[in-house]
């Protein structure tokens, strides 16, 4: 009987438009799943949204949706979204599904008659955004989390024996694999000895939730109606015999994947919730860190989100899945930036693995009619040869024990260093020199090489699969091996490439991309943050890279019509440059100060390539000045400085020629 694993990712707000923070968490458990599935394991890869409660009931609100339709929406987002990144999840719970609410209702019914629930009062304050009651806190004091103003609860409300658990939760800690990494365990293991007071699960005030079985008036806390999720979707509690069958062989999950933030809920409540119903714990519960962007966690309350589907349209998936898994030190915080992801992407796609995909099989192709050649006999085989099949079979191992341990960067790192030694041996042994040349001996020479290169590629396309599904795929089938998705990787080893194999057709997977991808992207993120809904904007990209296989076609901005009405929304106004200096470390920006009139604005312009800051002293430009705020560099910005911009890039500002009066508004 084949091995089961269950992984799942948290599921995701539907108060908030995805954005690669997301995108993060689900594609490092996507890449597990993938690669289990090709280790043999029966795999159960579960991801979804978490959609009710009083935030999400609010957000509905301020859109004049009610919350089912606000829900259905961003739900449809994230699953759209998935799908661009080639994410393999085998189901999507929505916590707005029936199947999801009844077993929610079962597992509190469960919970309730083994004795752990009883109805209490609440007094205290409750953070909406985090959905979490702070004890200790007084009115008016900010949330330790997210430092938003908590809110004054005074409720009847049912309450969970969490006092209950706190030795047993410290005993299932003494496991060092249930919490992970180590700074995590001992931050959790410190909370719960230091005491656990009974939780309250049921709010009264409002009524965007799953009711309370036998009292309707209340609804279940919206972290026990999350938590639940990871059974509920596979067949807790159901009618039916055939998904409570899948319950019995999936659950315990092998790994809850979630990000630091919402370790406590997973860590000591949601074993809690399981030991009070008498379930099995999970195996291991893994903490990532956050994703940087502009010096603080990406998020939409900051304003400083990236959007995936500005890097899917100009770079694809993979250079988003490989880049995120690649930069960031599992567990660690990590920053995420434009010129990086660019950069990373032309070293180690571009000019990595896509340059010895192509060279290798181009070379193949030329000097041996597309057929994979013999390696010559013993005799004329050299050190360099045996030195890249023990750098391959080490890589291997190397590979698999960093992945085993989340150390998905480290093991990126060994598979590259794997293309950098073939590169390497490639000039060395110059196969295009041995090909000149029509001599046996030279012959059998290039042979050994252009077979060593490609087994070493074949080896880091298999590793490298689950991370970069897409392009691996297609090298795979460039190498005539088929389908890579019926790989055997427990079997992968060096000198399996079957010789003679016919190579497929030959196409670059990894287009270089130049420095106009970064603008470009730049550029697309500035449309979408301008826009005040922060929905992602219609803008598309000229981009010298084919599209991604799945990116859907956008209009240009040209080919929308806009109302007159649409245009008085935006308030241009002349504007006076008062203080002009760059921002430290960037050479893009420059950080302004500009009096419009009414009052003197610091706006942030990314001129600083094109304009001396000195110049703009006393200069009048046109800035839109109804621009909601956001941060860039640490730096707050309040409007946006309007500038014509080159086929290079260059920005030109816009002016007047005759005297214009500061403040004046453009119509
Ligand atoms: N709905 C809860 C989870 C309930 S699970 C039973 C929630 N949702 S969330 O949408 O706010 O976050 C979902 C996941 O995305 C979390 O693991 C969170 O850490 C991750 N991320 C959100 N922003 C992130 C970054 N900027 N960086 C890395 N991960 C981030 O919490």
């Amino acid at each position: 009987m084949s091995r089961k694993f269950y992984i799942t990712t948290p599921i995701y707000y539907v108060n908030a438009h995805p954005h690669i923070g997301h995108a993060y968490t689900t594609i490092a458990c996507d890449t597990i799943a993938r690669r289990q599935r090709l280790l043999g394991a029966e795999t159960f890869f579960l991801t979804g949204t978490d959609e009710h409660g009083q935030k999400i009931e609010r957000a509905a609100q301020a859109a004049g949706k009610t919350p089912q339709q606000y829900a259905d929406e961003i739900s449809s987002e994230f699953r759209r979204l998935w799908k661009r990144m080639g994410i393999s999840n085998d189901d999507f719970i929505r916590t707005t599904e029936d199947r999801h609410k009844k077993r929610v209702q079962e597992l509190f019914r469960q919970i309730r008659d083994r004795g752990y629930i009883y109805k209490g009062t609440y007094t205290g304050q409750y953070c909406v955004s985090d959905e979490l009651y702070v004890d200790g806190a007084q009115p008016g004091d900010p949330c330790p989390t997210c430092g938003r103003i908590t809110e004054t609860v005074h409720e009847e409300n049912y309450f969970f024996k969490l006092s209950a658990f706190q030795e047993k939760l410290l005993e299932l800690y003494a496991n060092p694999d249930f919490i992970r990494p180590e700074t995590r365990r001992n931050e959790v293991i410190s909370f719960v000895r230091s005491g656990l007071r009974d939780l309250s699960i049921s709010r009264s005030t409002f009524s965007w939730g799953i009711p309370v079985p036998d009292d309707p008036n209340h609804v279940i806390y919206v972290w026990l109606d999350a938590l639940a999720n990871y059974i509920t979707a596979i067949g807790y509690a159901s009618s039916h015999a055939a998904a409570r069958q899948a319950f019995k062989k999936f659950w315990p999950a092998d790994v809850h994947m979630i990000g630091k933030e919402i370790v406590r809920f997973h860590c000591v409540y949601w074993p809690a919730f399981l030991m009070a119903a008498g379930l099995p714990m999970p195996k291991t519960i893994v903490a990532h860190g956050w994703l940087l962007f502009e010096e603080s966690k990406m998020s939409k309350s900051r304003g400083n989100i990236v959007h995936p589907e500005t890097i899917l349209d100009v770079l694809g998936a993979d250079a988003l899945r490989y880049f995120l898994l690649r930069e960031v030190v599992f567990g660690q915080d990590g920053s995420f930036s434009f010129d990086a992801l660019v950069q990373r992407y032309n070293s180690d796609l571009a000019n990595g693995l896509g340059n010895l995909a192509s060279r290798t099989l181009t070379m193949i192709n030329r000097y041996f009619k597309g057929e994979v050649p013999y390696p010559s006999h013993a005799a004329s085989r050299t050190a360099a040869d045996d030195a890249i099949a023990e750098t391959a079979r080490k890589t291997i191992r190397e590979f698999d024990s960093l992945f085993e341990q989340f150390q998905f960067s480290r093991a990126l790192e060994a598979a590259w260093a794997l293309v950098a030694a073939v590169d390497k041996y490639i000039v060395e042994n110059e196969p295009w020199a041995l090909g000149d040349k029509d001599d046996e001996e030279s012959r059998s020479r290039l042979a050994t090489v252009l077979y060593t290169a490609a087994e070493a590629l074949r080896i880091v396309t298999a590793l490298a699969h689950p991370v970069i599904p897409d392009a691996t795929a297609k090298i795979w089938a460039q190498m005539g091996l088929g389908d890579i998705q019926k790989l055997a990787l427990s079997e992968l080893a060096w000198g399996q490439l079957p010789l003679s194999t016919k190579l497929g057709e030959i196409h670059p997977v990894f287009p270089r991309a130049d420095k106009s991808a970064i603008e470009r992207m730049q550029k697309m993120e500035e449309g979408q943050r301008s826009s005040p809904t922060h929905e992602p904007s219609a803008a598309t990209s000229a981009t010298s890279l084919p599209p991604a296989a799945a990116a859907p076609a956008l209009p240009s901005a040209a080919d929308q019509k806009i109302s007159i009405d649409d245009f008085a929304k935006i308030e241009l106004r002349v504007g006076l440059v008062k203080v002009a200096e760059r921002v430290p470390k960037s050479d893009k920006l420059l950080r302004l100060e500009v009096d419009i009139g009414t009052d003197v604005r610091q706006v942030l312009a990314g001129i600083a390539e094109a304009y001396a800051p000195e110049t703009l002293v006393g200069r009048k430009v046109v800035i839109v000045s109804n621009l909601a705020p956001r941060k860039l560099r640490g730096f707050e910005s309040n409007g946006m400085i309007v500038a014509a911009s080159l086929d290079d890039g260059k920005p030109v500002l816009a002016g007047f020629l005759e005297e214009v009066p500061v403040g004046a508004r453009l119509k």
